[in-house]
């Protein structure tokens, strides 16, 4: 009896063959005369029935919810079964018998991120964690295509990358050190030898904010650049965000199917994104009633009010210096314009930052002081402009907002498998 994925049965390659599945028992109803278990694996859900008179029927009726079994049946199409096909069941045996599983049906938000150990068997956190492999996958392929070499950075660091509030502190033997918050400037670094170069890292940020997109440990997509600006920079975001939504929805449309997500809309996704300067951000959102003045920055709502306005992806750039960071480009002709540019999405707001990197000496050392920084803390940092400097660019995109975005969650919690936040650190 060959042993077949539940998806490969779905997909209707085995109606009317004998087979077995091996899995966990996903729910259970039973009547006088007939058992319905839903079976689960990997791939799929599958109803399977035992009659009263099946030689698996006692073992059937032991089974309990996540109980794992293998089981033995003839498939056959079933239009009211979910899925469409069902497996005549005669064998059933359990691997190991589950205690009561703690998730019933109605929980809260809470309870299932309490259990998320187990709560990642369920048919949705299977779903996302698909659709979240898809992504990964597409963004290592479209770097590779544009010809960029994966790094991998260090996640202990000895000095902030974007600023103190949100660095996290640890004992390293008798010194204090910190959890990287960015791999950029050790990705700057790497330029100067392979000139393309990219990662896909945990970044930890000490965010004291409850929101529906912060956490303090969380998957950052970086690139960097030699000889490139905030212009190539904004041309491969949008390159990659489209590239992303265009495998996923190709390869994942059964998921996005499930998940209640329009693939077609994200097929739609393509470039050019819509650029708007930040001046002309604010002259938006001040039609919509916000009191932002010039100089301040876009806080959650406002992005979102933005993104919203335009329901699909836009670049903000040329921000105010003072809100970006010490490392950032100014303007020739406009000094206090940083190059740097966000990118805004529905429900989410800013999914990027990137933009051009200040590439002289003494003009870094200059905005670090501004910053209130120790340039003494950075000199391998500033030797980088000592030695046959050049213009360069890179940005940072966060995986799981990318994905709340693309799957409409509700937090970005619900894109990781094990969310850590400020009160979340278990399991
Ligand atoms: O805007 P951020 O702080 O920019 C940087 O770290 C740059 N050094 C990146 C670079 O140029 N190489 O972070 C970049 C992105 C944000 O746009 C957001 O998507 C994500 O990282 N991000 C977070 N995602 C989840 N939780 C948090 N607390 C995040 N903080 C930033
Ligand atoms: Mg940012």
């Amino acid at each position: 009896m060959p042993l077949v994925s539940i998806g490969k049965i779905l997909e209707g390659k085995h109606t009317s063959k004998s087979v077995t599945v091996r899995g966990w028992v996903y729910r259970k109803r039973e009547s006088k005369d007939i058992i319905f278990i839903l079976m689960r694996d990997a791939t799929g859900v599958i109803q399977c029935t035992f009659k009263k008179d099946s030689s698996g029927w006692k073992e059937a009726k032991k089974a309990t919810i996540e109980s794992s079994a293998t089981l033995r049946g003839t498939v056959r199409e079933d239009k009211r079964a979910p899925g469409g096909y069902e497996i005549g069941s005669d064998k059933f045996s359990i691997i190991s018998l589950a205690e009561t599983f703690p998730i019933a049906k109605d929980k809260s938000e809470d309870f299932l991120r309490d259990v998320r150990h187990l709560w990642l068997r369920s048919r949705r956190m299977n779903l996302v964690m698909r659709v979240r492999d898809e992504t990964l996958w597409s963004i290592h392929e479209l770097f590779r295509k544009k010809g960029f070499i994966e790094v991998s950075p260090p996640m202990f660091i000895s000095s902030a990358v974007e600023g103190g509030s949100t660095l996290f502190g640890l004992k390293y033997f008798d010194r204090p050190l910190y959890l990287t918050q960015s791999a950029q400037l050790y990705l700057e670094a790497l330029i100067y030898s392979l000139e393309k170069v990219y990662c896909v890292a945990p970044s930890f940020r000490a965010e004291k904010s409850r929101t529906i997109r912060h956490l303090t440990e969380y998957w950052h997509v970086e690139p960097e650049q030699a000889f490139a600006d905030i212009d190539d920079m904004m041309r491969l975001e949008e390159d990659l965000v489209s590239y992303v939504c265009q495998k996923v929805a190709g390869k994942c449309r059964k998921e996005l199917h499930e998940l209640k997500i329009n693939a077609d809309e994200l097929e739609d996704i393509r470039p050019p994104f819509k650029r708007i300067t930040y001046t002309k951000a604010l002259e938006i959102i001040t039609h919509k009633g916000f009191k932002t003045k010039w100089g301040e920055d876009l806080g959650f709502n406002e992005e979102k009010a933005l993104a919203e306005e335009f329901g699909k992806p836009i670049f903000v750039y040329a921000y105010p210096k003072q809100i970006k960071a010490f490392y950032c480009k100014t303007y020739r002709d406009n000094p206090d314009l940083a190059m740097s540019a966000d990118l805004l999405v529905p429900n989410i707001g800013e999914i990027t930052t990137g933009g051009s990197r200040v590439d002289d000496k003494d003009e870094l050392v200059a905005r670090m002081k501004e910053f209130g920084l120790r340039p003494e803390d950075y000199d391998w940092y500033v030797d980088l402009r000592k030695y046959g400097t050049v213009p360069h660019a890179g940005f940072g995109l966060g995986v799981e907002r990318l994905l709340a975005w693309m799957l409409n969650l509700e937090n970005v919690m619900d894109a990781i498998p094990f969310p850590r936040t400020i009160r979340r650190f278990y399991p």
